[in-house]
């Protein structure tokens, strides 16, 4: 499980913080990314997702800066496997684990890091197992509270699930990527795994803003990785080509509660699922976050919604999707 400092539990929104690395969501300057991390904080968000490999360490160093600064009590998961030598995935061996580890531990300016998360790790490095035995020694150490895995498959998830002391599993769940509600949510929920749900918003598209026509900075992975051509296909869009993610938000908007956004709605559904521990929406601009954060105080989605967006999501969206389910 996760909690707070106090003990608690985190708040089930929490801030992705991917696009604080200002290298893949364009243009994110040092000022922005303050007023984000402040701005969610102060919206009640108890706890930020990060990775070593977001900008290099520069998301680290802006939730780093702002921790001190502000005295702020936020629970915080970083992501080890993707940065700095020897390079992905000879990060998942022994000493590199340990040594990625310190590094955040610097740049987070803590004693330990909350939670570790293995970002991006091959099925077979999970097969094989002593990356759990070296966490658990690291978890001895007391360099790290508690540990966790990102995957990017129910299979993988249900691996890890296996592994005992296993805090947390972070997957891809919306209403474009159903699948983990059927077997590994639950059962995660009934081992006290905590489910941290990253892609709440499919890259943005179940904000409902873009349209066909939207294009995207040079410097966005909404740009240059739309068929997975520098990291895992999935990552972007949900693995749904572009157009089509449109097509299907745009359907998704015609079924409604009147005054709901698509957006309101997306984060609902998720937080409809009692296994789901928090929810990570990334923010680019201020406003988002605590814009994100008032859909805690929605009622449930009508099941007449819930269930037509199944009905959408078995009949067009699934096979659409590129990339492990
Ligand atoms: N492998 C991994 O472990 C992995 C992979 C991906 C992400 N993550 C984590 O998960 C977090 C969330 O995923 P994500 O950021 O990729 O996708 P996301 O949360 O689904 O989408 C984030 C984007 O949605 C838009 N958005 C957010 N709130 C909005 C609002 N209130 N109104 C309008 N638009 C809004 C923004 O788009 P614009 O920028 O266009 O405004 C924002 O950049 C990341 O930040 C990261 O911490 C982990």
């Amino acid at each position: 499980m996760i909690k707070t400092h106090e003990g608690g539990p985190v708040s089930r929104i929490g801030l992705g913080c991917w696009q604080l690395g200002d290298d893949c969501w364009g243009d994110v300057s040092e000022d922005t990314a303050q007023s984000i991390l402040r701005e969610a904080y102060e919206a009640g968000v108890t706890f930020f997702d990060t990775a070593d490999v977001y900008g290099g360490g520069l998301s680290e160093s802006r939730i780093g800066r702002f921790l001190r600064e502000s005295g702020a009590d936020v629970t915080v998961a970083t992501k080890i496997g993707r940065f700095g030598e020897p390079g992905w995935p000879l990060n998942f061996t022994r000493d590199a684990i340990r040594k990625h580890t310190e590094a955040s531990i610097q740049r987070l300016g803590v004693g330990a890091l909350d939670l570790v998360q293995l970002h991006c790790i091959p099925t077979e490095v999970l097969v094989q197992g002593e990356v759990f035995e070296t966490l658990r020694e690291l978890q001895t150490e007391g360099l790290i509270k508690a540990w966790g895995v990102s995957v990017e498959s129910v299979e993988e998830g249900l691996l890890c699930l296996t592994q005992p002391g296993l805090a947390s599993l972070q997957v891809i769940f919306n209403a474009l990527r159903q699948k983990p509600a059927h077997v590994l949510l639950p059962r995660a929920g009934q081992m006290g795994v905590a489910i941290i749900v990253r892609l709440p918003l499919a890259s943005g598209i179940l904000a409902g803003k873009y349209t066909a026509e939207t294009t995207f900075p040079a410097n966005d992975h909404r740009n240059w990785n739309q068929d997975g051509g520098a990291f895992h296909v999935g990552e972007t869009f949900n693995g749904i080509p572009f157009v089509e993610a449109v097509a299907f938000a745009d359907e998704l908007k015609t079924s409604l509660p009147e005054g709901w956004s698509l957006g309101d709605a997306a984060l609902r559904w998720i937080l409809d699922h009692e296994a789901v521990t928090t929810i990570i929406p990334g923010a680019s601009k201020p406003g988002q976050a605590t814009r994100n954060v008032a859909a805690l105080k929605l009622p449930s989605l009508p099941d007449s919604v819930k269930e037509g967006w199944a009905k959408l999501y078995s009949e067009q969206v699934e096979k659409t999707i590129r990339g492990n389910l």
